[in-house]
């Protein structure tokens, strides 16, 4: 930010902090516990007798009676009948068996791996097993267990049958936190957590006072937030000599994490299941009768609109399929299997033949086979909707009488989750469609059938072009098994592959872990909060570190946006980004929305950017829907003003009752709206606790500023830009890395004939086939001038510098001069004091 702009925001932002200086003692503890790091349950004197005092001996004393009282609490449920049966369930799983040795293991040792197939008791069994060990031996309410799952929903199912387990309500000896939401009580002593709060909480507490044992579950998906903990946990062990750490895999890959904690000991369940019979796509194609489109017969087909579909996607595959992995599988491995096989290789594809195969399967399944419910993986959660109302349609997979047919996703309400999990009525049979998240994370017990379309939505990342990607990818050989072995958990089961066998002998064995797939910024302004010391450094540490480049991308960025400075130290502005729950550029909105006081507008559309999309989009009335949200644009060309103006407006429905009626009319999702409302609360709090918001009203009093809040949209999505090109009839986008760059469809932006501003800001970009950008904002010179980057960095000169690269690029050199001449006017007018007199900082002493 220019003409003392900056230093203003650094003066606050000091201002703030040397009046609270952070340390230890006066850390905004509440305030991050409130986003999960809630300390309220194990600080509560578990840990005080390490410093003796006064105190410690009464809280020893509070500790022995709650331990005596958790301790005949579990020995009344264990005997009362419903507790009985529950026993008896809970011993017929494969990990019962290896009980005593998993706890005298994690006894012995500071780290144990331990692995085993999915459904055998790791995630609900191996956590209790500590507790109850704990709670029998009197010391329950010392121990303190935290268990990592890397996705909300299995937190929050986890913790709730594990409650129910131990005949209890949630909230009391076991609990959930996940971000924004949990449920956990005085008592809580079994904490199901997302791996993200866990992280969170070290910001904090880096020694993880109090906690006793450290679980991390499904570590075999190698997530980003796993691998990241892991380096963090393995540097804690040693200050921490007493703590225990657990590492919890499905697949056969515990060597990999043994090693790298230096030999740990790893314990193997032995797990039962089924034997599952694979069926590849050569022989699902015989015994469905299905035939797919031979390739050369592409042209062959009439006006038939389900053909015409094919024949576009076939076209545009047969294109892609040139250059791509699929196109060396077929050159290498493909010659030698039959026709029909070949064909079908070229003609799959997850979009519209794939819907057809997958009809095809099931009806042969419900047709054909015996009772038992189907899993259907699928790419991600628009192709599974876009099934579902395909199959709706059927004839006999449609029939409610006949057929249950459910979708599974990340954020469904419990009693649509409990669908999933119950046994239907006799005669329907379930099918289920979900993501990879029923893999490992959820276990539906009465599968006996999968349907595998091989693919997955992998993030991965070009850190040549900084882009990340979001595309269907082939999963991974320890994929397939995993969903192989979903079938086979009461009964000897099923697989149908949607790909021929010698595609899958091609699979990768295991999947590149996210750290590699990923952009880094969020992580490495984390590294720096935490002070691991050098970001590069800290990240040769992990299992395996990734590209140097993709660091020294994610480094640049945080420079560009002031939130380290050129020797890689946190800037004042950086710890505060850190503090925040957000990604850096929506928390550099949220700061500046509080010091230029208009915070509640940039907290709407900073909730809105990490919530989800609230402007729905159905299939079949995309064009109406797409026209309501252009109503909220108003002509601002801006999809950040438009979420804000339709928030606004049902703010003002809901004062009237009539909320629901507003979401309906104008394709918006009420769930999404207060989501977004209980996300901004946290924000106002959170804020408060930092030191930056004193109370809402001082900060909201230039909130009605179009242009302001414009501008500080500007400052966050810096250097998210591209330029503008209207041309005659058409108008084309571009940015520095990738060239021609195009809107998503449902951008207010898109539908514009003409934009009259020459760059629009994009929070972000996504390459799928074409770079997309996601929700824009049209902007002046002037405003990328200002606002875009970082001036503190190099003064002006360095500014203009920077900024430089896009001019040149964008052939604005005439923009520079611009730059100079505002500049100087501005200049005379603070000197001439017209200008607010609060921007003039020049007698302060940076
Ligand atoms: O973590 P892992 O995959 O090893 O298994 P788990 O999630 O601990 O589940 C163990 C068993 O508990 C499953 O086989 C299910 O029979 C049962 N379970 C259940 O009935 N309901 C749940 N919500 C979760 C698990
Ligand atoms: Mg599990």
């Amino acid at each position: 930010l220019p003409f003392g702009l900056q230093k203003r925001v650094d003066a606050h932002l000091r201002a703030h902090i040397s009046r609270k200086p952070m340390n230890k003692e006066n850390f905004p503890h509440d305030a991050v516990s409130r986003l999960g790091a809630d300390e309220s349950c194990l600080n509560d004197g578990v840990c005080e007798h390490e410093e003796p005092s006064p105190r410690s001996v009464i809280a020893e004393r509070i500790l022995m009676r709650r331990s005596v009282q958790m301790r005949s609490k579990q020995q009344d449920w264990q005997e009362s009948p419903e507790g009985q049966k529950m026993q008896e369930f809970r011993k017929s799983l494969p990990s019962y068996k290896e009980r005593d040795a998993l706890l005298s293991a994690i006894s012995e040792n500071q780290v144990v791996v331990v692995s085993g197939e999915t459904g055998c008791g790791k995630t609900t069994q191996l956590p209790q097993y500590i507790l109850e060990s704990a709670i029998e031996d009197a010391q329950g309410a010392a121990c303190s267990i935290i268990c990592t799952q890397p996705r909300r929903i299995s937190a929050m199912a986890v913790s709730e049958r594990v409650a129910a387990e131990r005949g209890e309500k949630i909230g009391e000896s076991v609990g959930y936190k996940v971000r924004l939401e949990g449920m956990k009580g005085r008592d809580t002593r079994l904490l199901f957590c997302t791996t993200g709060i866990l992280l969170r909480r070290l910001l904090v507490d880096r020694n993880l006072k109090g906690v006793s044992h450290v679980i991390v579950d499904e570590i075999h998906e190698r997530g980003m937030n796993e691998d990241f903990l892991l380096i963090v946990l393995k540097d804690l062990l040693p200050r921490r000599p007493e703590l225990r750490l657990i590492l919890m895999s499905a697949t056969l890959n515990a060597e990999l994490f043994s090693s790298y904690f230096g030999g740990a000991p790893m314990i193997h369940i032995p797990g039962f299941t089924y034997p599952v019979r694979s069926h590849f796509l050569e022989n699902i194609l015989e015994t469905t009768g299905y035939r797919l489109t031979p390739y050369n017969q592409i042209d062959n087909y009439g006006q038939d609109k389900t053909w015409k579909m094919e024949k576009q996607t076939l076209r545009k595959r047969k294109t892609q399929i040139a250059s791509s992995v699929e196109g060396a599988l077929m050159d290498a491995d493909f010659k030698e299997y039959s026709p029909r096989a070949r064909e079908s290789l070229f003609c799959w594809n997850p979009d519209s033949i794939g819907f057809n195969l997958i009809e095809h399967v099931l009806c042969h399944i419900c047709r054909n086979e015996r009772s038992g419910a189907v899993l259907v993986f699928m790419t991600g959660w628009d192709d599974i909707n876009s099934l579902k109302d395909q199959l709706q349609a059927h004839p006999l997979l449609g029939d409610p009488s006949r057929v249950l047919l459910l979708a599974c996703h990340g954020s469904m309400a419990s009693s649509e989750q409990k669908l999933i999990f119950d046994k239907p009525e006799d005669g329907v049979r379930k099918i289920v469609l979900a993501t990879n998240m029923a893999e490992t994370s959820i276990t539906i017990n009465d599968v006996v059938f999968v349907v595998d379309c091989g693919k997955a939505k992998e993030t991965s990342y070009d850190a040549l072009n900084n882009t990340p990607c979001l595309l269907p990818a082939w999963i991974s050989k320890a994929s397939v098994r995993q969903r192989k072995g979903r079938a086979g958990r009461v009964q000897p089961g099923e697989c149908y592959h949607l790909y021929p066998r010698c595609v899958h002998d091609a699979f990768a064995d295991y999947q590149l872990p996210e750290l590699l797939r990923t952009p880094l910024q969020s992580l490495c302004l984390q590294i720096k909060s935490l002070q691991l010391g050098s970001i590069s450094d800290f990240l040769s540490k992990a299992l395996q570190p990734p590209e140097l480049l993709s660091v020294q991308n994610a480094v640049e960025y945080l420079k560009i946006i002031g939130a380290l400075d050129e020797n890689e130290n946190l800037t004042v502005l950086g710890r505060n980004l850190s503090m925040l729950p957000v990604e850096p550029k929506l928390g550099k909105m949220l700061i500046l929305g509080a010091i230029f006081s208009c915070l509640d507008p940039l907290m709407t559309i900073v909730a809105g950017l990490s919530v989800r999309d609230p402007f729905l989009a159905p299939f079949d009335k995309k064009d109406l829907a797409d026209s309501a949200k252009a109503q909220f644009s108003a002509r601002d060309f801006s999809d950040h003003l438009a979420l804000l103006r339709a928030y606004e407006g049902w703010k003002d429905a809901e004062r009237h009752h009539s909320g629901y009626e507003y979401c309906w009319k104008n394709f918006l999702s009420a769930q999404t709206l207060k989501a977004i409302d209980s996300l901004k609360n946290q924000f106002s709090y959170l804020l408060k606790d930092i030191g930056l918001v004193d109370n809402r009203e001082s900060c909201n009093t230039s909130s009605h500023d179009k242009h302001l809040i414009r501008a500080i949209v500007c400052a966050g999505l810096f250097p998210g830009v591209c330029s503008v090109v209207n041309k005659e009839k058409s108008i084309s986008f571009k940015t520095m890395e990738d060239g021609g760059v195009l809107l998503y469809s449902n951008s207010v932006n898109a539908r514009e004939p003409k934009i009259p501003f020459p760059w629009l800001v994009f929070n972000e970009k996504v390459k799928v086939n074409s770079v997309f950008l996601r929700d824009s904002t049209g902007v002046s010179d002037s405003l990328i001038l200002l606002f875009g980057g970082n001036i503190s960095r190099g003064g002006l000169d360095g500014h203009l510098k920077m900024l430089d690269g896009y001019l040149e690029f964008f052939m604005k050199p005439d923009l520079a001069a611009t730059y100079v001449t505002l500049k100087k006017e501005l200049d005379e007018l603070v000197q001439k004091k017209l200008l607010n007199p609060k921007l003039d900082i020049q007698s302060q002493d940076e």
